[in-house]
């Protein structure tokens, strides 16, 4: 459930009209609500009530800091890949000792600085990163916290490009290897071998690969105890699905069920890396219509493109799109593609959907774009970052501002044997 419905016809992200605010901050822009993200974290929380398990939110999903912060106000850790991640973490108020940090190419640098800090884990993925960071650990002074991450080669049936727990992916450690990687970082100075993590992919609409995935990863915890390891934490990663248009991906009462059905008994600090399920419907991409163009067939012009929301170009995925006000009753709806002003095909954001009659400047909504929208954006044709808006109860406030094509052109610095001609 989200909080963006029709009221009198217009569409609304909680109490605000979606007009008002294109009103105040043109288009295109990017609409969160507070109510849905609130909501879904409370959900997903609930149903792992008993567990301890820590939700560590993936701030890769989404990772303006108003809305990181609005997760670590509802109680959440975060979830990075990269430095930046872990300083926009931390700048929106997670506690270091929140944060997990996953990914396969964490540098020297990272490490460090994540070490400076006192994270609560790194999810290692590599021998040659475990190597790594225990040397740089013991040239700290410090110990790190360390679960290795596992591929456990399962197919999460999710997007080729979004699956990440097959052998043949770049993710993780093979997980007939994970005893001798373990062993391996107990003999290693400056790590504590703590715990084992698994992520298969992202957008999985089926219990079955979660489980599978989880059963390998706590059979190799009872191994690796039966060996001597003191093992404590499980990180489940992250990859709940939801509905765009007709998945019916498990409800996260399903999977906090499985979850305490896999886990209980087994004395483990979990840890889940949710970000999807988190934000993906609690965002919506408003746009303006350029207008229509109708050449044998329809395609309705709208001034976001696929620099702004990638996902379709990408990954061809299906996101609704509603006219902001309700076509009248009886509007005739026709066959329409609605496409960005970018110059390539792949420029479109949805193809053969039934649309009412649109005018210029009327106003589309691009629902489900929570997740993986802003945080993927490009400047791809000199087009400005689009600013972000989050909405709480009757109130709105911009959580990123439009980028300027003058911030844009400041960027460019001119070679000295130019400078003169460009000045
Ligand atoms: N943990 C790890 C280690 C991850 O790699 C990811 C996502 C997550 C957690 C969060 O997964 P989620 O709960 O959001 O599914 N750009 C793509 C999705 C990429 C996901 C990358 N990893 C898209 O737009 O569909």
């Amino acid at each position: 459930m989200d909080h963006f419905q029709y009221r009198d016809g217009v569409l609304h992200a909680e109490d605000v009209a979606v007009p008002d605010i294109a009103a105040a901050v043109g288009t295109p822009f990017y609409c969160y609500s507070t109510a849905t993200m609130t909501r879904h974290y409370q959900v997903l929380a609930g149903s792992l009530d008993g567990t301890g398990a820590r939700i560590c939110y993936a701030v890769k999903a989404n990772s303006n800091q108003a809305v990181i912060r609005t997760f670590v106000e509802l109680g959440a850790g975060a979830d990075v890949i990269s430095g930046g991640e872990l300083r926009r973490a931390m700048a929106a108020g997670a506690a270091p000792d929140t944060i997990v940090f996953a990914g396969p190419g964490k540098t020297r640098d990272e490490l460090s600085q994540a070490l400076a800090a006192g994270i609560y884990q790194f999810n290692v993925e590599s021998e040659p990163e475990l190597r790594l960071l225990s040397a740089v650990a013991a040239e700290m002074g410090k110990v790190a916290p360390v679960s290795i991450r596992v591929n456990p080669d399962v197919d999460a049936g999710t997007h080729e490009k979004i699956t990440t727990g097959r052998k043949q992916n770049k993710f993780g450690i093979p997980i007939d290897r994970a005893m001798e990687i373990f062993d391996l970082g107990a003999s290693l100075p400056g790590l504590a071998m703590l715990g084992v993590a698994v992520h298969i992919g992202s957008q999985i609409t089926d219990l079955a690969p979660f489980e599978e995935s989880f059963d390998r990863a706590l059979k190799l915890i009872d191994e690796l105890r039966a060996a001597g390891h003191e093992v404590s934490r499980c990180n489940l990663g992250g990859g709940l699905g939801i509905p765009y248009g007709g998945e019916a991906p498990p409800p996260p009462a399903e999977y906090g069920k499985m979850v305490k059905r896999l886990t209980a008994n087994r004395q483990l600090d979990l840890v889940l890396e949710p970000g999807r399920v988190l934000v993906g419907n609690a965002g919506i991409l408003v746009a303006g219509v350029i207008h229509e163009k109708h050449e044998g067939r329809r395609f309705i012009i709208i001034d976001a493109a696929m620099n702004d929301l990638i996902r379709p170009a990408m990954y061809d995925s299906w996101h609704d799109i509603v006219p902001v006000r309700a076509p009248a009753p009886g509007a005739a709806l026709t066959e329409a593609d609605v496409v960005g002003p970018i110059c390539e095909s792949g420029d479109t954001l949805a193809k053969g959907r039934h649309m009412p009659p649109l005018a210029p400047n009327d106003l589309i909504a691009v629902r489900s774009a929570g997740a993986y929208g802003a945080v993927m954006a490009s400047t791809y044709n000199t087009r400005p970052l689009v600013p972000e808006v989050l909405v709480h109860g009757g109130q709105f406030a911009v959580i990123r501002p439009r980028q300027s094509i003058d911030d844009l052109l400041a960027l460019d610095k001119p070679p000295p044997w130019l400078a003169a001609t460009l000045e």
